[in-house]
């Protein structure tokens, strides 16, 4: 066992390594949650525009090299977490990063694993005054009997597993029997499952950059194509499948409004480097449905888009995000 002061001068040395010209940085991607594929897909995008000047990059998937990441920690100066969902986006790999000791990008545990949690998130985006849809936890009988969900919410309702993304295990129902089904489907990705009240509007999302002085991002508004009932995992990744504007064209006093709900909502879960809030635009106001730690990365992604029209195009975006990790 070592002492106190000879633990911490190790903790100072492995923090201390010199880098010699390039960062070494540890591009984490892969994993087993339902995002795999989209993680992978980025990671490719990732690599290809990190400056081969500024990094020298090695790949981890969590699946398999968990091991290996750990063996090779002291080696790691920065670790780019490029992970959706379950055990890479909710603060599990940020809580192993930080016991190995290794700067990550983006959200710490905490908030990484509030905003994952979409009950939890919605319980802070309220106390800090924004509006969210009404909704209610379901419980697993109500699969038999949904009565007690309709006689607080009405039809529509959308159902969603509160720890996944990218539309994972959602749904949208229109009828007591799609509001059956819908939790089923729903139960078979996740124990915890809310069901929301279906907001009817433009559909938008608001980046944020920056650790103690936050940027908001170009408003982004998405247009799922005809055929979508919602911005679902087909409409999300298919190309052509949704349009997307960026600026979006809205009022400057809404696009104001929903660049502040994204700095209050980045704030109110103790976020970190960046995020990306999505929203809807109702005919009563802005309704906040949930924040992403780890926003998807192409170029074509929603936040690079933003980024870039803010001045920073992808390879320019990957270095601010490495500088905001390492400050
Ligand atoms: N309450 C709602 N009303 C209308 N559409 C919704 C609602 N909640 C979600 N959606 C649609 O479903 C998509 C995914 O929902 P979201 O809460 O962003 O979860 P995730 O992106 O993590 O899967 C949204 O982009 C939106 O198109
Ligand atoms: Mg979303």
């Amino acid at each position: 066992m070592k002492n106190k002061a000879e633990l911490s001068s190790l903790a100072a040395h492995t923090k201390l390594i010199p880098s010699v010209g390039k960062i070494r940085l540890a591009l984490i991607a892969g994993g087993k949650s339902g995002e795999r594929e989209v993680s992978l897909a980025g990671a490719k995008e990732v690599e290809k525009a990190l400056s081969r000047e500024k990094y020298e990059v090695s790949r981890y998937d969590p699946a398999m090299d968990l091991a290996q990441l750990a063996a090779d920690a002291a080696k790691i100066e920065m670790a780019f977490i490029l992970l959706h969902g379950p055990l890479g986006e909710d603060g599990t790999m940020q809580g192993f990063l930080d016991l190995l000791g290794i700067p990550y990008q983006g959200a710490g545990v905490l908030g990484s694993a509030l905003a994952m949690d979409k009950n939890l998130a919605k319980i802070l985006y309220q106390q800090a005054g924004l509006t969210v849809a009404a909704w209610e936890m379901a419980q697993p009988e109500d699969q038999k009997n949904p009565r007690r969900l309709l006689a607080r919410l009405s039809l529509p309702l959308v159902i969603k597993p509160i720890r996944q993304g990218s539309s994972l295990g959602m749904s949208l129902a229109r009828s007591e029997e799609e509001l059956i089904q819908g939790l089923a489907k729903a139960f078979a990705y996740d124990s915890e499952v809310m069901v929301e009240q279906y907001v009817r509007g433009r559909e938008i999302t608001g980046g944020v950059l920056g650790n103690k002085e936050l940027t908001a991002l170009p408003i982004v508004e998405i247009i799922p194509g005809e055929g979508y009932d919602f911005f679902d995992y087909e409409a999300k990744y298919k190309k052509g499948a949704s349009k997307e504007v960026c600026p979006a064209e809205l009022p400057p006093e809404v696009t104001a409004r929903a660049q502040e709900i994204a700095l209050v909502a980045h704030r109110a879960l103790q976020l970190k480097g960046y995020s990306r809030t999505d929203m809807i635009v109702a005919a009563d106001g802005i309704y906040v449905l949930e924040t992403n730690t780890i926003p998807g990365m192409t170029p074509t992604s929603l936040l690079p888009q933003a980024a870039a029209a803010h001045g920073l195009p992808f390879p320019a975006l990957l270095d601010r995000l490495i500088e905001l990790a390492l400050t």
